[in-house]
C-alpha cells in the first residue's frame, strides 16, 4: 500500500511538473504566475485554443501540437502598395488603416492577397500560462495579443510562425498594449509581416522577455535581401522591460526601437548577422545594454537617436547603486559601436525587480539555448 502510494504520489509529481511553468521571471515581471496551478488544459483545435486564451478563467493551456490558423478566416486580395520596388526579394505593405494612401503616396500600387486571420492576434486574457510541450506548442498564420488592460500572462516555449511574412501589416507575433506583468519566455517567432513584438503606445508596465529567439530570415523584407526590418518595437508610456538571454538573428532595423517613456534593461543577450541598425534609441527611451554580445552587426546604434544609453566598455560600478550590481561590458565581434555613459537615468531602477548580469562570454551561449523546444 504505502509503496503504491508513494509511486502514485511520485508519477502525479511528474505529471504537474510537465504541466507548468518551467523556471520563474526574473526581472521586472518577477512575481507573475499566469493560471497558477489551475489543473491544464490540451485544447485540440484553433477553437478551442482561441477560447481558452480568451475566456475570463486563469488557465494553464498546454499546447501539444500545431495550431493552423491558416485559412480559418479566409483571405483577402486589395491593392496594396511596393514602397521597396517590386523585386521578388522586397516585401510589400497592406494598405492598412490607409497607410499606403496616407504615407506612401507614390509608391507604385500592387495587387495584395493575404491570410485574413494573420493580421490581428489571439486575444490573451488575465491569469493564463501558455505553454508549450517539449517542441510540439506552434501557432502558425496568427500572434498573440495582449492590451486593454491585462495583467498576469505567461507565455512559454511556444513558436509563432507564417503570419504573411510578405508583406508589411501582414500581422505582429506578439502584441502588448496596456498590460502589467507579462512573461514571455523560450519563444520563437519567425515569417513575420510586421513586428515580432510590439509594445504599444498604451503603458505597458512590467515586462521580462527572456530565452526568445527572434529570427528575422525571410524570402520578403523591406531592405529587399532576405533580412527582416520590423523586429521589436518598444515605445510605450511608461513600459518596463527586462530583455535577457534573447537571440535576436538576421535583423535589418528596429531590433529593438525604443521610445515612449520606456525603460529597458537589456542583459546577456546576443544580436547576430544584422545588416542594418539593432537598436534605434529616441526620444524618452532609457537603456541600459550590458553582458551582450553583438557578432556581425553592422549598426549596434543607428545614429542620431535622442534616447538615454549606458553601455560600458568595462564592468562599471556606475550601475551599483540602482541595478544592486556592477554593469557588464559588451562584447563585439566583426560589429559597430555601441556604448553610452549617460547615468542620469539609472535611479529609475531603484525599488524595482533587476535581473542578474553576467560577462558577455556567458551569453555567447544563447545562440543553443533560445527560443522554443529547448526547455
Ligand atoms: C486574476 O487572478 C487574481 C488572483 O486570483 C484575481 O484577483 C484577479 O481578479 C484575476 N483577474 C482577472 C481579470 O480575472
Amino acid at each position: 500500500m504505502r509503496s503504491s502510494a508513494l509511486l502514485y504520489s511520485a508519477l502525479t509529481a511528474l505529471a504537474q511538473t510537465a504541466a507548468a511553468v518551467t523556471g520563474a521571471a526574473e526581472g521586472f515581471a518577477k512575481g507573475v504566475t499566469g493560471g497558477g496551478n489551475a489543473s491544464p488544459v490540451y485544447p485540440t483545435t484553433t477553437a478551442q485554443l482561441v477560447s481558452y486564451l480568451g475566456d475570463s478563467q486563469a488557465r494553464v493551456i498546454m499546447l501539444d501540437r500545431t495550431f493552423d490558423f491558416t485559412g480559418t478566416e479566409g483571405t483577402a486580395t486589395e491593392t496594396g502598395c511596393a514602397p521597396w520596388g517590386t523585386g521578388s526579394g522586397c516585401q510589400t505593405a497592406l494598405n492598412k488603416n490607409n497607410w499606403c494612401t496616407d504615407y506612401q503616396p507614390n509608391a507604385p500600387k500592387v495587387s495584395v492577397k493575404y491570410d485574413k486571420a494573420g493580421v490581428l492576434g489571439i486575444t490573451v486574457k488575465s491569469n493564463k500560462s501558455l505553454i508549450g510541450v517539449g517542441n510540439k506548442g506552434v501557432i502558425k498564420g496568427k500572434g498573440i495579443r495582449m492590451v486593454s488592460g491585462v495583467q498576469n500572462i505567461i507565455i512559454q516555449n511556444v513558436q509563432i510562425t507564417n503570419l504573411n511574412p510578405q508583406y508589411v501589416w501582414g500581422g505582429d507575433a506578439i502584441t502588448l498594449d496596456n498590460t502589467d506583468m507579462i512573461w514571455i519566455d523560450h519563444v520563437t517567432t519567425s515569417l513575420i509581416g510586421r513586428q515580432h513584438v510590439v509594445l504599444g503606445n498604451n503603458a505597458c508596465g512590467r515586462v521580462t522577455i527572456s530565452n526568445s529567439k527572434f529570427d528575422g530570415q525571410s524570402s520578403w523584407s523591406a531592405t529587399c535581401n532576405t533580412y527582416h526590418y520590423w523586429g521589436l518595437y518598444f515605445t510605450g508610456s511608461n513600459d518596463m522591460i527586462t530583455f535577457k538571454n534573447n537571440y535576436i538573428y538576421h535583423m535589418s532595423g528596429r531590433s529593438p526601437k525604443v521610445a515612449g517613456n520606456t525603460l529597458l534593461h537589456a542583459v546577456n543577450n546576443y544580436w547576430h548577422d544584422s545588416k542594418g541598425h539593432a537598436f534605434e534609441l529616441d526620444a524618452g527611451g532609457k537603456v541600459v545594454v550590458e553582458g551582450s554580445v553583438f557578432q556581425n552587426v553592422e549598426t549596434p546604434l543607428e545614429a542620431g537617436g535622442a534616447g538615454k544609453l549606458f553601455a560600458s566598455s568595462s564592468t562599471n560600478a556606475a550601475c551599483s547603486q540602482y541595478l544592486g550590481h556592477a554593469c557588464q561590458a559588451n562584447g563585439f565581434g566583426s560589429s559597430g559601436a555601441l556604448s553610452g555613459s549617460d547615468t542620469s537615468f539609472l535611479s529609475y531602477f531603484a525599488g524595482k525587480n533587476i535581473a542578474s548580469a553576467t560577462d558577455y562570454n556567458t551569453a555567447k551561449n544563447v545562440i543553443n539555448t533560445a527560443g522554443s523546444g529547448k526547455i
